[in-house]
């Protein structure tokens, strides 16, 4: 594997994917359109094994230029619009991107392996949520779940991965797929939740709870989450579905107070008016169709390749609220 393309790696698990790549040999092309969500600073400008193209996936003409003149070994597909809320209120977006950008591709892709490079692997990231929620406390998901989506968001995801199923079976092209659970880390999106609270806590904001706050999630540190993805390619493992877990489950409230209770350690001088940032906690109207629980286990990666999440909740938000008070908070 020598020259590989992500696909949204101005984005925040694509960035972290390519932070680790350009520290090896490997040649890297970053395709990202620059929507709202990527986050130009999460790259260094101009590592010498390092080409960007501002491109959207659903140009197919010159996605197709693009991937033919890279030649690559490897495709890491992150590219997609990935804001529940935002495919509530405007679900178009995610069709384009996630469904025709991801058909686009495997096109481009089947045409490239078949007739230029014949050991090409496509490596498409996806989410849990495309198997839709566990409405108990002890199933959990994995690779033989069914597929149940619920929003806008995981239906255009859910569709995104039945695509590269059937690109894999009916035109042979080899392919992976990782559904994996929440993110969090450096980067994400500000409007996400967990860079929410932070910054709710830094200025003293009042913090968003949907409902009662008792939706479950099961929370991977982004680099253990780039270092799975990476350990699949590096194993050249092909034509596999994984299901990637941080192993953490909790609920959004129960999340929301480990975090206050940092900012309250790390910041006491910063509470003005109230005692800690628990008091900042503020239930909403819920979100429509939410999911009330993903949870994932993951004892095939881990059979396969031996790989299991590493980063410790408490070290990854203390990690997180470090980046974020650097970075975004001053
Ligand atoms: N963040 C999570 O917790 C999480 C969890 C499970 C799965 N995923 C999946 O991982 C992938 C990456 O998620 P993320 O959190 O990094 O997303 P993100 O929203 O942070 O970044 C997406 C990137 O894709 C780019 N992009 C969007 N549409 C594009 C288009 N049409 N053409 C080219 N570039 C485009 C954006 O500019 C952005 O840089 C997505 O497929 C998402 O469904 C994310």
């Amino acid at each position: 594997m020598k020259k590989i393309i992500v696909t949204g790696g101005y984005g925040f698990i694509g960035s972290a994917i390519i932070r680790k790549l350009i520290k090896t040999n490997k040649h890297i092309l970053n395709i990202d359109s620059l929507t709202y969500a990527s986050d130009l600073k999460s790259l260094p400008s101009q590592p010498k094994n390092y080409q960007f193209i501002k491109l959207n996936i659903c140009n197919y003409n010159n996605l197709k230029k693009t991937i033919l003149r890279f030649k690559p070994d490897l495709l890491i597909h992150c590219a997609a619009e990935t804001h529940v809320d935002n495919s509530i209120n405007s679900p178009y977006k995610f069709i384009k991107s996630n469904i025709i950008g991801t058909y686009n591709l495997l096109q481009i892709c089947t045409e490239y392996y078949k007739n230029y490079n014949n050991k090409f692997i496509f490596h498409h990231i996806s989410t849990d949520e495309v198997f839709g929620e566990l409405t108990n406390l002890k199933d959990k998901f994995n690779e033989e779940s069914l597929y149940k989506p619920n929003s806008p968001y995981s239906a255009s995801k859910a569709s995104s991965d039945h695509l590269v199923s059937s690109w894999r079976r009916t035109y042979g092209l080899p392919a992976n797929i990782t559904n994996c659970s929440n993110n969090y880390g450096p980067y994400q999106n500000k409007e996400k939740l967990i860079p929410v609270i932070i910054k709710n806590c830094f200025f003293q904001k009042k913090i968003p709870i949907y409902g009662k706050g008792l939706q479950r999630r099961d929370w991977l540190y982004v680099d253990d989450h780039a270092n799975a993805i990476l350990k699949i390619s590096k194993n050249k493992i092909v034509n596999e579905n994984f299901c990637i877990s941080g192993n953490y489950e909790t609920s959004n409230i129960e999340l929301c107070k480990k975090i206050c209770i940092i900012m309250d350690d790390k910041y006491p001088k910063r509470l003005k008016n109230i005692k800690s940032h628990l008091d900042l906690i503020d239930y909403v109207k819920d979100r429509p169709g939410h999911d009330f629980r993903y949870a994932i286990n993951s004892s095939k990666i881990k059979k396969y390749i031996n790989w299991i999440p590493k980063v410790e909740i408490n070290t990854g938000l203390k990690k997180t609220i470090n980046f974020y008070s650097k970075n975004y908070l001053k």
